[in-house]
């Protein structure tokens, strides 16, 4: 800001205002790093400076699982972790039963070795790869993303996993693949709740083929440093952070790659209020609530104040152009 000093009438910048000639260099130099697309650059080392302070504690509870901090654009964010204990105890996986606590009191059944993953549908590749395999295919990486449940709570998670379009890449889809979809286990003898009525089993996911190839879907096997507890999915899982939560399937059996749109479960359970997209959108609400706000997991507590839902959950300048011209209205 510029204040009037001399008797000439001139401007002259106060002492503390005046741009020294150092930093105005550095200002220069920034226009001319942002003309060339290096500031993003500079930002993300920042960024992950940043973020390597943030230290992922390792509960210690379940196997470590060897990850290097992810580099890809927005795959870290800064925010605060959420505990551990919230992160495992607070889930939904409704094969272990509809309350929040019943999958870390019910999920121990879960039998997560031997497993395999059936790869099928319209690819050139098609097969089985047991846990192990999958687990090698590429380098695992740890990202800190936002999970934003379509109920309104949220939480921030470092997971362990490697893009799924690794392993897309390796089944070499048709071109007439245009969406992928995700068949979770439904075994009535490990999962209490897969005789209940609530969905129809299993569990099934999908995603249009831009999506599952984008950089921030993170075939996921582990949380906190460590594989992932089952009840958060064991022993692999998908990651969609720029959806609500319930886009994110859990322990995966079949990816299939179709040429038509597939069926979701949540879908076929309620088509009015679960669209195929379920982009975290604040501006579409929810039939029956807003979406415009949300509780963040370990605020809580009378005066804890609600955040603000922000669109795709934070990962517009990421994934916006995924939807350029589409309806987020219709499709939601
Ligand atoms: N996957 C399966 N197989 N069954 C489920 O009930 N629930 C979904 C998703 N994946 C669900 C699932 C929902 S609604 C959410 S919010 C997330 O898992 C929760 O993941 P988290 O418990 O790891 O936070």
């Amino acid at each position: 800001m510029l204040i009037r000093t001399g008797r000439d009438g001139h401007d002259h910048g106060v002492p503390s205002e005046i741009t020294p000639r150092a930093v105005h260099e550095d200002r220069r130099t920034l226009l001319k790093w942002m003309a060339t697309g290096a500031a993003g650059a500079a930002l993300a080392t920042w960024a992950q400076r940043e973020a390597l302070a943030q230290q992922v504690q390792r509960p210690g509870k379940l196997a470590a699982l060897q990850a290097v901090r992810s580099t890809v654009p927005g795959a870290v964010t800064m925010e605060k972790l959420t505990e551990y204990k919230d992160a495992a105890s607070y889930n939904n996986f409704y094969e272990f039963g509809t309350d929040k606590s019943d999958p870390a009191e019910n999920a121990h059944t879960l039998k997560t070795r031997p497993w395999v993953v059936e790869v099928e549908g319209l690819v050139k590749k098609p097969g089985k790869f047991a846990i192990e395999d999958l687990m090698k295919l590429a380098p695992m990486e740890e990202r800190i993303y936002r999970l934003r449940c379509v109920e309104g709570w949220s939480m921030v998670i470092p997971w362990v996993g490697y893009p799924l379009a690794k392993l897309i890449e390796k089944a070499e889809p048709l071109g007439s693949a245009k969406f992928v979809e995700f068949l979770t286990l439904a075994d009535p003898k490990t999962m209490p709740f897969v005789g209940s009525r609530v969905l129809d089993w299993p569990y099934a996911e999908g995603l249009r083929m831009d999506e599952a190839m984008h950089p921030l879907t993170l075939l996921t096997f582990g949380m906190y440093g460590e594989v992932l507890p089952n009840q958060n999915g064991a022993p692999v899982r998908i990651v969609v952070p720029w959806k609500y939560g319930f886009k994110s399937a859990k322990s995966i059996v079949k990816i299939r790659f179709s040429e038509q749109m597939p069926h979701t479960a949540w879908n076929k359970a309620a088509a009015q209020e679960y669209g195929f997209y379920s982009n975290v959108n604040p501006n579409v609400d929810h039939p029956r609530w807003s979406q415009a706000t949300e509780r963040r997991i370990g605020e809580d507590g009378l005066f804890a104040k609600k955040r603000k839902t922000l669109m795709f959950n934070g990962y517009e300048q990421q994934v916006g152009q995924l939807y350029a011209g589409m309806d987020l209205k219709k499709n939601y």
